[in-house]
């Protein structure tokens, strides 16, 4: 089967096209043949090696994080899935590898794909949606009185993050450039805010959770919208003790208490929290919101599709999206089709 593969940690131009034997499931693992894969920036993270002290891979590996598929073998022990079941999942990180043919997941990162969904779309949700979730439901607890702000509205996180926010019950703002404000709204954000020509601090106050997708000098800045006690929830970071934690690997936990001083400081001074969040794998979330995605009230946001051998094009549009002066990409997600 051809793989998508990191040779060395470096750049993305580097990258290489091997073939390997498909895969054979272990006692609890399932095999799919992939149909599509989504793309995410931490895909150009890994390949750069930014995860490589939490998560270290042996090169060269393949690269990407989410799936959607036919499951095509089962383990012994596999009970809930069968020889065709079409499935999507973010597989945990020990299982990267979905810019590949077959690709190997433990059962319990993977949910029946819904039915109303294809291939590309279902493969557009996994990783972005169970971010969103864990953002409002394990870092912060949002509900039907909560206020939540998410920066960058239309982006692959973000298009779905709102949708998140709303089905929890919460009034939701967000911030877009000037020709996404529509679907913004669309997506069921209830103020829009045109960070090309608005400033958001003046438009927002007493914001229950922050979900900054940016970082930087935009983490501090968001974190004044929030009310006292309130919480923002940081996707980029920098990293604090609790990511040390859930990777296991306490030793690192002094690093990330340093690395987030500045913003917990910030945070300490206005009375609210800092928080950081790296999404894990969680098929049983992914079954519990399969009739949400299956009545359409949350629905995928897909803006571009390469094909599979494309795939160095897709990873090149997701970077030219963090680079000024390149062309951006389309709202929504990156998607490669197998
Ligand atoms: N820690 C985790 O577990 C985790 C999980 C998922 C994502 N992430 C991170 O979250 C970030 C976003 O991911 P993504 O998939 O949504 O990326 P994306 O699809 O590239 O979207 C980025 C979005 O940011 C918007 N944006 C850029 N500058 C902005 C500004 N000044 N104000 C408001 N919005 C702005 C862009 O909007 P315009 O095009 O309209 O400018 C775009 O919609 C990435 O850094 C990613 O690595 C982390």
């Amino acid at each position: 089967m051809k793989t998508y593969q990191v040779p060395q940690y470096g750049d993305i131009s580097q990258m290489q096209w091997n073939e390997h034997p498909i895969p054979e499931p272990g006692a609890h693992e399932i095999v799919v043949k992939v149909a599509a894969s989504g793309v995410n920036p931490v895909d150009i993270m890994i390949a750069h090696g930014d995860f490589k002290l939490l998560f270290p891979q042996k090169t060269p590996f393949t690269l990407g994080n989410e799936f959607a598929g036919t499951v095509s073998a089962v383990g012994s022990d596999v009970t809930r899935f069968s020889v065709g079941d079409e499935v999507f999942a973010r597989p945990s990180e020990k299982y990267m590898g979905t810019f590949a043919e077959f690709a190997v997941a433990h059962e319990d990162d993977v949910a029946l794909k819904p039915a109303n969904l294809t291939m590309v779309e279902a493969a557009s949700i996994p990783l972005v949606m169970l971010t969103a979730i864990q953002a409002f439901t394990e870092k912060t607890k949002v509900g039907p009185r909560s206020k939540v702000f998410i920066q960058g509205g239309t982006g692959g996180l973000g298009s779905i993050a709102i949708q998140v926010a709303k089905h929890l019950g919460a009034f939701v703002a967000t911030t877009v450039s000037t020709p996404n404000v529509e679907l913004a709204k669309e997506l069921g954000a209830d103020v829009v805010v045109d960070y090309r020509t608005e400033n958001y601090e003046l438009a927002l106050s007493e914001y229950d959770v922050v979900l900054d997708t940016l970082g930087g000098d935009e983490t501090l800045r968001a974190m004044k919208v929030l009310a006292p006690g309130g919480t923002l929830v940081s996707v980029v970071g920098p990293p604090d003790t609790s990511l040390a934690e859930a990777a296991g690997k306490p030793l690192l936990k002094p690093l990330m208490f340093a690395m987030s001083r500045k913003p917990r400081a910030a945070a300490k001074k206005l009375n609210v929290q800092y928080k950081f969040l790296l999404m894990h794998a969680d098929g049983a979330k992914l079954e519990e919101y399969r009739p949400v995605l299956e009545s359409g009230e949350i629905r995928p946001v897909v803006g571009s599709v390469f094909a599979f051998e494309d795939t160095d094009q897709a990873l090149e549009l997701a970077e030219a999206g963090k680079i000024k002066g390149q062309p951006k990409p389309k709202p929504g997600k990156i998607v490669v089709e197998m």
